[in-house]
């Protein structure tokens, strides 16, 4: 290269260099690590190359570029503009050729690694950086004199002409080799994977093939199981799909299902069966809601709690009932699909996540992915929960993890009027304070039920039961209003002045709504529910205080909420109740599903799975089980918010009743008597 050879300038990445007259863009963009796009590899066909050259002054870059910059515009160029039509003031990158100093931009589609901005304004984007490529290549014709495989002599043009070395293939894709060959007269488009030890040959069709193809993030939750399918290449979700985990009928909660498997000879192999069959059913649907061929759907990610790992895997999940709750295996894992069922490509890669310990899944290490604990300045909580609450603490400095047994009360069940959310279930509560009358909102409906027309609306579902985030914004708002006290208990009619508030036994139910004229059930609140409540707000509070103590602070700065669920509690109501620690309410919000993101971004983002990696060795693992502090601080937790630690953000936004009907009655009483006085 001599200072007289062309300049080219690259934007956005602001990559410069002088390239020898003549020299295509696409060259000149490899030469110097400029990310633009290409499948067929300079031939003309898949445009992925598209550039927009500027022309005129540049006075930042001090280069005026001329019209004659780039190569006129050539047959190729024209063949595609025609069949398939090229933007105004594009080019192909592999046709233009530099001729003199040149200022040209990439667009983000022609960027391989463009970044996917993520909804919300505190998340970071995903920079697309896949392990899957689709990559042309020109195949030498099998000669009898020098004898040599198709698949090696495919291995010897992806190294010549796309610099991919080692390539290694199996059984499943090598069936399809020689036909694809042969078909597309020596000319194949390969899917190659590179993310583990070497590149793999995934899929082949004979010619060009543009695309798209597609990869799976699959959420195994205990509860539910959640998919993304994803476009590859341009990172977007195509279709989501969900679906009941058939282990339920096994045990509602990870113990339950261990001890089933722990109980029952073939238990585990049953419960693998079932989640397999489940999986299989999911990306069926899914794939039919895009209206896709599954075998184009070339990878996957798994990320799942311990006891769905082993039970995915096919694992006796045994060990993980018992101390020292050891995992067959902790690290990342990269298998074939079909290894665990799922139907997509023959050879189809599946990466699952790596675990963080015993009771903290490769959903927690998902979940830390997404949300990054350990690239916040601000001291950070994010809770995931489920029937198992799973807590991470930390920032920049160093990040802790535990689990703490939540179990299903969140998710509605152990709840007298309780269902899973679903059209029909309340999910929304308020009391009015003075009246103590309830107004809410049910699934599927937008009104408020004393809002006109609210009724009709409801006619077709009716109103079934109350979800998760109903009895939490429930019992929260019984608390304001002074219908349950500090201790959990629900007040009786006399005590707190109303008339909803129901005898049963020795103790009262505040009745939510009486659907009972219209043959709809009576939607009532119970004592029992406060305490199954009680328990398992104590259990998320206990596990995430324990970790405070360990990181030796007495508030967090930032609170995030994850899960399905999470996206769905209120950070007022969540703090009354006492589920989290205390903090500023506007620093509360929710990340909704993170680990089905965490999978994304690890389905997207080759560096992202050894970045998850890394971090899972650095997270420091509490064990709740064994910690005797979590036993005091579970005790401590069941009032609401709190027995004894104080919630000043709380009480400069909330202001609560008297902690209980005899101090409330006792101030009354001490009240008059200092007036007579
Ligand atoms: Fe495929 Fe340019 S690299 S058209």
């Amino acid at each position: 290269m001599s200072e007289t050879d062309p300049l080219v300038i690259f934007t956005p990445s602001g990559k410069r260099g002088r390239v020898p007259a003549g020299t295509p863009v696409l060259a000149a963009a490899r030469s110097l690590g400029v990310d633009l796009d290409s499948v067929c590899g300079g031939r003309g066909i898949c445009s992925r190359c598209q550039v927009s050259p500027g022309t005129g002054a540049f006075p930042r870059h001090g280069i005026t570029v001329t019209q004659d910059a780039l190569s006129p515009w050539n047959a190729v160029e024209e063949r595609y503009r025609e069949k398939r039509g090229l933007a105004a003031g594009r080019r192909l990158g592999c046709q233009a050729r530099i001729e003199a100093d040149v200022v040209i931009d990439v667009p983000p589609e022609s960027q391989v690694h463009r970044q996917v901005v993520r909804k919300r304004a505190e998340a970071r984007a995903i920079t697309l950086d896949p392990a899957t490529r689709l990559q042309l290549v020109e195949v030498a014709e099998p000669d009898m004199h020098e004898p040599s495989g198709d698949f090696e002599r495919l291995a010897a043009a992806l190294a010549a002409q796309w610099g991919v070395e080692g390539l290694v293939a199996g059984p499943a894709v090598l069936a399809a080799l020689q036909g694809a060959l042969r078909k597309g007269g020596w000319s194949v488009t390969c899917a190659v994977h590179s993310a583990g030890a070497a590149p793999e040959l995934t899929a082949v069709w004979p010619g060009y093939f543009a695309g798209p193809v597609y990869g799976l993030a699959i959420d195994l939750g205990s509860t539910t199981i959640a998919a993304h399918l994803c476009d590859l290449h341009s990172g977007e979700v195509r279709a989501s799909a969900g679906l009941m985990n058939p282990q339920i009928r096994f045990g509602e909660d990870l113990m339950s299902r261990v001890s089933y498997a722990m109980m029952n000879a073939g238990g585990a192999a049953e419960m693998t069966r079932a989640v397999r069959t489940a999986l299989g059913t999911l990306t069926a649907e899914i794939a039919a809601e895009a209206e896709i061929d599954p075998a184009l759907i070339l990878e996957a990610v798994l990320v799942c709690n311990p006891v769905m790992h082993h039970l995915a895997l096919g694992i006796d999940p045994a060990e993980l009932g018992q101390a020292p709750f050891a995992l067959a295996v902790s690290g990342a894992l990269n298998l074939a699909a079909s290894e665990i069922g799922l139907p997509l490509a023959p050879a189809a890669p599946l990466y699952v996540l790596p675990c963080i310990a015993g009771h903290v899944g490769a959903d927690a290490a998902a979940v830390a992915l997404s949300e990054a604990p350990d690239r916040s300045d601000e001291l950070m909580l994010v809770v995931d929960v489920g029937t198992n609450a799973e807590i991470l603490l930390g920032n920049r400095s160093r990040v802790l993890a535990c689990s703490s047994p939540t179990g299903p009360a969140f998710e509605g069940a152990q709840i007298s009027s309780g269902q899973r959310a679903a059209p029909g279930a309340i999910e929304r509560v308020e009391i009015d304070p003075a009246t103590k009358e309830p107004r809410f909102r049910v699934i599927g409906c937008d009104l408020w039920s004393d809002e006109p027309g609210f009724a009709e609306a409801t006619a077709g579902t009716g109103i079934t039961g109350i979800c998760g985030s109903g009895i939490i914004e429930a019992i929260a708002e019984m608390r304001m209003a002074g219908l349950v006290d500090a201790g959990g208990l629900i007040g009786s009619a006399e005590q707190a002045g109303t008339a909803r508030l129901l005898p049963e036994g020795r103790t009262h139910a505040y009745l939510l709504h009486d659907g009972s004229a219209s043959g709809g059930p009576r939607i009532t609140v119970t004592q029992s529910d406060v305490r199954a409540i009680q328990l398992a707000k104590s259990a998320l509070y206990a596990g995430a205080r324990l970790l405070m103590d360990q990181m030796g602070v007495e508030r967090v700065e930032r609170v995030v909420l994850a899960g399905a669920f999470g996206a769905h509690i209120s950070p007022r109501h969540a703090m009354v109740l006492g589920m989290i620690p205390d903090c500023p309410l506007d620093k509360v919000t929710s990340a909704g599903n993170a680990a089905g993101t965490g999978a994304r971004i690890a389905l997207h983002n080759v560096a992202a799975r050894r970045e998850v990696e890394a971090l899972v060795r650095r997270i420091v693992k509490v064990e709740t089980a064994v910690e005797p502090r979590f036993q005091e601080h579970f005790v401590a937790a069941n009032a609401i918010p709190h027995a004894t630690d104080a919630f000043p953000s709380l009480a400069a936004a909330v202001t609560l009743p008297a902690p209980s009907f005899n101090a409330a009655r006792g101030g009354a009483e001490g009240g008059r008597r200092r007036r007579r006085g």
